[in-house]
Parts: C-alpha cells; structure tokens; sequence
C-alpha cells in the first residue's frame, strides 16, 4: 500500500523555480493553498514536480471523481482528440453532445422530457440558470443564500455570499438580489431552534420578503446548493427543500438547484437534491461532470428551455473530449462509484465522529457520501471558530503529505476521488488524528 512520500523540503527545489516564475507572470488573484507544484497523478496519488508522493483528499476541489488519470477516462480522451477535438457546438453537431445531453435528461431528477445547455464550468452553467429563469419568467429577481458560492462572473457572485473579498470593489452587482440565512443545523440564525429552522425560514419569505422587498410576483427563482459547499459543507435540515419547493411553487417560482460542487454522485446519490426527494425546475453541474475536463450543464425541462435560437450559446462549451469523458465518468459512477462513495463516505464520517468525541475542538462532524466538513471551534460550549486552527491543520497535514482543504470559515473539508478506498482513508485518518493530538 502506497504511503505519502515527501523527499525533499517542501516546496523542493524545482517546485521553487516554478513559483518564483509563477510569481512573476500568474494573476495574484487565485486563493492557492499549498505551494505544491504537481507534475502528475494517479488515483488518489499526486506527485509534485521534486517526486513527493501526496495523498490527495481534495480531488482538485471536488472535480476528479473518478480520481487523477482514471484509464478509462484517459482511454477515451486519447480516442476521441485522434477523431475531432473541436467543432463548436453553437454552430454545429456532433455525436458526443447529444449522447451526453440525452444521458443527463435521463438521469436528473424528473422525467426525462429535458434539455440541457452545455458551458465550461460551474459559473457558466449557473449563469446560464440564472439568464433561463429571466427570460422565461419575465421576472427581476433572485433569491439566494449567505454562505452560497455559485461562481465569480457578475451573475453568479451578485447570488453568491460567502467572502466579502468575492465582491470588494466589484460593485455594482447584479441589482434584485435577495439573501437569506441559509439553514445551518449546527449554527442557527438568530438563535432558532434547530427544529423550527425550516418553519421560521419558510415563515419570514412569505410573510416577510415577499410582503416588503421581494413581491413574489417578481421573482424568478430561488438559487442553492442542496448542501454548501464553499460555506462549509452544510446539510440542511431535511424538511427544508420539500417546504421551499412548496412556496416556490404557490407563486410559480422557479427553483435552481447548482449542483456543481455536491453533484455527480459525491454525497451518495447521483445528485445530492435526491437526499430530499424534490424536483427542481433547473439543474446546474460542473466540477466532477467530465473527471477534470472542462464541462459545465444547465439541465431544465423541455418546456422551460425553450430559448430562441441566438439567445444564449458557448463557443467552447459541451466540446467533444468533454463530453466524451463525461458520459464515460457517468458510466464510471453508476457502476460502482456512487456505491462506493456511499459505503466510503459513511466510514470515513463515522471515524471523524470518533475524533469529536476525542478532541474539544472538533466542533461538527457532517456531510453526505463523500463530502464531509469538519468545523474546528475554540471549544464545544462556545462554537467560536477557529480559523487559525483550522489553517495550521491544513497546513501541517500539507507537510505529512496530506492534501486536505479549507471551506467555510473554519472547516476542514474532505472530498477526496469517488476511486478511494478504506485502506486509503485510513491512511489519510491516521495523519489528521495524528495532526489533531499535536494541536
Ligand atoms: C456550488 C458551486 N457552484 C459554482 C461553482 C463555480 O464553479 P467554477 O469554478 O467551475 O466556475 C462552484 C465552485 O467552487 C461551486 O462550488
């Protein structure tokens, strides 16, 4: 069994070069956790550009779900760039992008009576949503989340709310936008009861929103993620979605429902909304669609996306290779990854739950299948975050050769390849527990 490997200081002194260069010439903007500069990967293994061996439990944020350079995936991509890499899909046809659309149509929650618009990433896709539900709804405003993160394109950071430096100087944002406490079983807004998170919620948009700023009738949709991912890896309350959905469609409402981040199987089902038995108007994926392509897919029923021709498109995306290695990830998940991210996930959760027991700091252990947060606070009793903490965590484990990332403001977060198995989990258990008692 591969372990973790780490030869030289860190970063080595090749990697060095490259970050001196990549100083130089690349935006200053992106977040980038760890000075790690990876040269190849395989499965859960990523290798740096000095030969350290890292455990990967972050699976590029979420997005190979099949794992680093899974061979079917590599497989197929080599074929179809040998056959036609490009054609533009604004313009023209081709096999793999209809496949692919008719394949999600069948697979997204509803019948299958879909259609699906094709985009690059998760911004795109949700802006996509967002431009659907205007037009079709003829209606101004979005409702959206604190702690939701739906992409950096004006559109999708005016619903996002989840760091204040997503927006600085940016404004002004897209106008009639609402937020909303997003229910947060572990934080409560206002000090709510846990149990009446969803009835106060549901409560203050009818009777409240809807009756000052936000007069349904000129609202187009509501905006989530069935679990947040970028706010912390946060699980609603169960009867939450099924009530929203209710009022949502008391005033014909459109739900969108961005599954870019907690879709594709991760959280045990092909689509996390599945947890909560309801059906939204529109689907967005991304992340783990296509195992690290470039893909992004609005998904509504026919008689939504029904858009006149010219009104929106994508030069770029639903491309070939894309699509491609999309439909051979969702033949990947159904056979056996959702499965496994099921099985996998329940064990690794179950653990982390032991090391709350075990440690004052490990706040909240949560999460579905694969996708699983854990909040470090000053102590049980206060729930005062600990971001310091949390980084130091992160960094440390960095430095074993563990790849692990942050989410919200004080949350380790785990979303490691659908491929992992126990053995591996357990590697990278005995490194963070090993991590938490040294802290
Ligand atoms: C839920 C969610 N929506 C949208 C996005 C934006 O996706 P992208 O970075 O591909 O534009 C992300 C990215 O983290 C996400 O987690």
């Amino acid at each position: 069994m591969l372990k973790p490997e780490i030869k030289t200081s860190l970063p080595g002194p090749k990697s060095k070069e490259l970050l001196k260069k990549d100083e130089e010439y690349v935006s200053p903007s992106y977040t980038r956790s760890y000075p790690a500069v990876i040269d190849r990967g395989s499965g859960v293994w990523a290798y740096d550009v000095d030969g350290n061996r890292f455990l990967d439990m972050t699976a590029g944020i979420a997005v190979l779900a099949t794992g680093h350079c899974h061979p079917e995936i590599v497989k197929v991509v080599q074929e179809q760039a040998e056959k036609l890499i490009h054609m533009s899909g604004a313009d023209f046809y081709y096999p793999s992008q209809i496949e692919l659309a008719e394949k999600l149509a069948e697979i997204a929650p509803g019948s299958k009576n879909k259609r699906v618009f094709f985009s690059n990433s998760g911004a795109e896709a949700n802006e996509a949503a967002l431009k659907l539900a205007r037009y079709k709804t003829k209606r101004p405003i979005f409702i959206s989340f604190f702690g939701a993160f739906h992409g950096r394109t004006f559109g999708t950071v005016s619903v996002s709310a989840s760091k204040a430096v997503h927006r600085k100087y940016f404004s002004p944002m897209l106008p009639q936008v609402v937020h909303l406490p997003y229910p947060n079983p572990y934080r409560p807004f206002f000090g709510v009861p846990t149990e009446r998170l969803t009835d106060t919620l549901i409560d203050y948009i009818e009777n409240y929103i809807f009756t000052t700023i936000a007069p349904p009738e000129d609202v187009a949709a509501f905006i989530f993620e069935p679990v947040q991912g970028e706010g912390g890896y946060v699980v609603p309350p169960s009867d939450f979605f099924p009530k929203l959905k209710q009022l949502a469609e008391k005033f014909d409402i459109l739900l969108i429902d961005d599954e870019v981040q907690a879709g594709m199987g991760r959280t045990g089902k092909m689509f996390a909304i599945e947890h909560f038995n309801v059906i939204p108007d529109i689907v967005t994926v991304a992340k783990g669609i296509a195992s690290g392509l470039p893909l992004g897919a609005t998904i509504a029923r026919k008689s939504l996306m029904d858009w006149e021709s010219g009104s929106h498109a994508s030069t770029f995306g639903g491309n070939p290779i894309s699509c491609t290695a999309s439909l051979k990830t969702i033949e990947l998940l159904e056979k056996g990854l959702i499965e496994n991210a099921r099985e996998v996930g329940e064990y690794l959760k179950s653990e982390l739950l032991r090391m709350k027991d075990e440690f004052e700091f490990v706040g909240d252990v949560r999460g579905l299948g694969l996708m699983i947060g854990v909040e470090i606070v000053k102590d049980k009793t206060s729930k005062i975050p600990e971001q310091k903490l949390r980084n130091k965590i992160l960094n440390d484990a960095f430095y074993r050769g563990l790849l692990i990332l942050g989410a919200g403001t004080s949350t380790v977060r785990w979303c490691p390849a659908m491929t992992v198995s126990k053995e591996e989990i357990d590697i990278a258990l005995d490194i963070f527990r090993d991590i938490l008692k040294s802290n």
